[in-house]
Formats: structure tokens, sequence, C-alpha cells
């Protein structure tokens, strides 16, 4: 619900845009850090903000499917049928770039990635800025760390050098959205995200196909090994090996949280540098929540975050993704 507080804030926030200004904002995933999608120097800052290479192409951020062909060409069939079923949502698209797209948002690429958000800030912020006007944003935190899911996880990360924090509660999906681009007319994921690859299917003549990402050429961060990473070490195990692993590492002195989902395998550990932390069960509700969890351990004072390996059925898909970047180490 937009209340009068946040419609006279997101009136200050088009202001502050309009100016070369950047506004973090709520979206179902995570927050973004906003600018305006056709002013490169505006960009640039949301570069700096981030400390992220500047050829790392930003998603372009917009209000009404109308405006599709407007900021790409050549989009396919199967592009717009899944634009139409799954916008607003978490959904981004890498499509053929229109002549509106500067080259500081797409990394210089022919291609751009498009997204219509689902959260009411984001769609109320976008629908002020109007027509032929968007939000290039990539995830409000640090290059290769975690994104945020609430306005004060941006506030802790990025307070100071971002112009205005527009808070719109915890977000509903807490992944980013899944990134889709196109051969012909085959999808394929670049990026599991806020939206299972079943759902994608059921829209599409063909099933899509999950790139395997050591062979993406093109320069998405998001791919990238290290990304999406707390500082403290995180390493992955199964259930029937974590305690014992969470023992060893506790007989060295070391400060540990296990962090687990299955009701089993729930050892009788009383060792005072061992926690435990029980997240949800299912995928939606796990997903919702990894983001906080990661961020809230990791400004804790443990030296080693282990984490139950997710189940391999599809729907964690993302989540394995993410927790799998997150835990790499360079040996
Ligand atoms: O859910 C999300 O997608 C969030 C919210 C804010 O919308 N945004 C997000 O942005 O995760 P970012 O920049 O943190 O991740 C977007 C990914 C990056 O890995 C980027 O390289 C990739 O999308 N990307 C953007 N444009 C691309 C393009 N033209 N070709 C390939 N990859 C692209
Ligand atoms: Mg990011």
């Amino acid at each position: 619900m937009i209340t009068p507080e946040i419609h006279n804030q997101i009136a200050t926030a088009v202001k502050l845009l309009e100016a070369g200004g950047t506004v973090a904002f709520p979206t179902e995933t995570v927050y973004g850090l906003g600018a305006d999608a056709t002013n490169p120097s505006a960009i640039r800052q949301i570069y700096e903000i981030k400390q992220r290479p500047i050829n790392h192409p930003l998603i372009v951020h917009f209000g009404d499917i109308a405006q599709l062909s407007y900021w790409a060409q050549e989009i396919p069939n199967a592009a717009w049928k899944l634009a139409k079923h799954f916008w607003p949502g978490p959904l981004t698209l890498i499509l053929r770039r229109s002549a509106h797209v500067p080259n500081i948002v797409t990394g210089d690429q022919d291609t751009v990635g498009l997204r219509i958000p689902a959260h009411p800030v984001a769609l109320a912020l976008l629908n002020a800025l109007g027509a032929e006007k968007a939000l290039a944003a990539p995830s409000a935190n640090r290059f290769g760390r975690i994104s945020p899911t609430t306005a004060t996880h941006v506030q802790q990360e990025l307070g100071q050098q971002v112009g205005m924090i527009l808070d719109g509660g915890a977000c509903e999906v807490g992944l980013e959205s899944t990134i889709i681009s196109f051969d012909d007319e085959t999808a394929l994921v670049l990026r599991p995200g806020g939206i299972p690859l079943s759902a994608l299917d059921a829209i599409l003549d063909k099933p899509a196909i999950l790139v395997d990402q050591k062979n993406i050429k093109i320069r998405t961060s998001g791919i990238l090994p290290a990304h999406y990473a707390p500082t403290t070490p995180l390493t992955i195990y199964p259930a029937e090996h974590i305690w014992a692993s969470a023992q060893e590492l506790a007989a060295q002195g070391l400060r540990t949280i296990v962090i687990t989902y299955s009701e089993h395998h729930h050892a009788n550990v009383s060792n005072q540098l061992i926690q435990h932390y029980a997240m949800p069960s299912d995928p939606v509700n796990y997903g919702k929540k990894l983001y906080a969890v990661l961020r809230q351990f990791d400004n804790q004072a443990f030296d080693q975050l282990l984490i139950e390996v997710p189940p391999s059925d599809p729907s964690w898909l993302a989540i394995t993704d993410r927790l799998k970047r997150a835990s790499y180490t360079q040996n």
C-alpha cells in the first residue's frame, strides 16, 4: 500500500532522479540502487557506489509492458509470452537493445536486461518518473556481496552514499530475478531466480535451457563464481556431516554457526562455540530469509558458517546457486 508518506517520498525521489541522483528502492526480489537509465553520468555513480567494474551491465527497470519495444528490438515471441505472463515479477529478459539505452547501462554489449518489478513502491516510482524513463538498477549492495532485502540492509551497507532510500519493507521473494536470454525462440536461463524453471516451461512452447554457467562468455556479474558472498567463510555440508564438522571446528576454538532446514540430524551438541539456526524447510520461505540470515550471522563474530546442502529438487535451484557462490573459495 502506498501511504501518503511514501507518496511524498516518491515525489522527492523523482526530483532526485531527474537531477541525476541515486535512489535505493524496494523490489519484490531485493532492493535496487537506481538511477535514470537515460543519464550516463547518473549511472556512473551507481558503479562508483557499488565498486562494480564498469563493464558489468545493469538491468533496466520500467513500469509498463507497452514500453518494452521502446527499450528493446527484435523481440522473440517467446520473450513476449514470458513478459506478458510474468511481468510485473521476478523475471529479467536479455534482449537486443534499442537506441534509447546508453552504452554505460549495457557494458557496451548490444543487449539489455529488462524487467518490470512487482513491488508497489517500485511501480509507483516508475510510473511517477513517466513513460520513456526507466531506472537502471543493480542490487543495492557492494559488488560481490549479499543483496539487501530490507531498507536497513541498504542503509548499513551504502547509507551515506545513496541519495535516498525508499523503505518498502522486507522483500517478498528475497532472491534476485530469473535472468533469461534467447537463442531465436529458445529461452536460456542465465541465472536461476525468483521464477522456477517449471513455471517458465508451463508458458513456453519448448522447455527453457539452464545454461552451464562456465560456458557463458557474456559479462554477467551474477554468474561469477564468487558472488553473493558473506565475509565469514561459508561451507556447505550434507546433514549427516554438518554437526561433526562443527565439533571439529569448535575443538580448534572456532565459533561456528550451523544453519539447517531439515528436522533430522539435530545432534545433541552442547558446545558454547556452536550455535544452531533452523531455516524454513520449503524453498519459498527459505529463499525469502536466506540473505537476511547470512547477513545477520556475518555481522556476528562467527569464524565459520556451516550450511546444510539444500535438496536437489529443481524448486531449490536458485538457493543452491546462491549458496555455491557464497561458499566459493579460491582454492
Ligand atoms: O532481482 C533482480 O534482478 C535485482 C533487482 C534490483 O531487480 N537486480 C539485480 O541486479 O540483481 P544485479 O545488477 O545485481 O544483477 C543483474 C545481473 C548481473 O549479473 C548482470 O551482469 C546481468 O544481470 N545482466 C544485466 N544486463 C545484462 C546483459 N545485457 N547481458 C547479460 N547479463 C546482463
Ligand atoms: Mg547484484
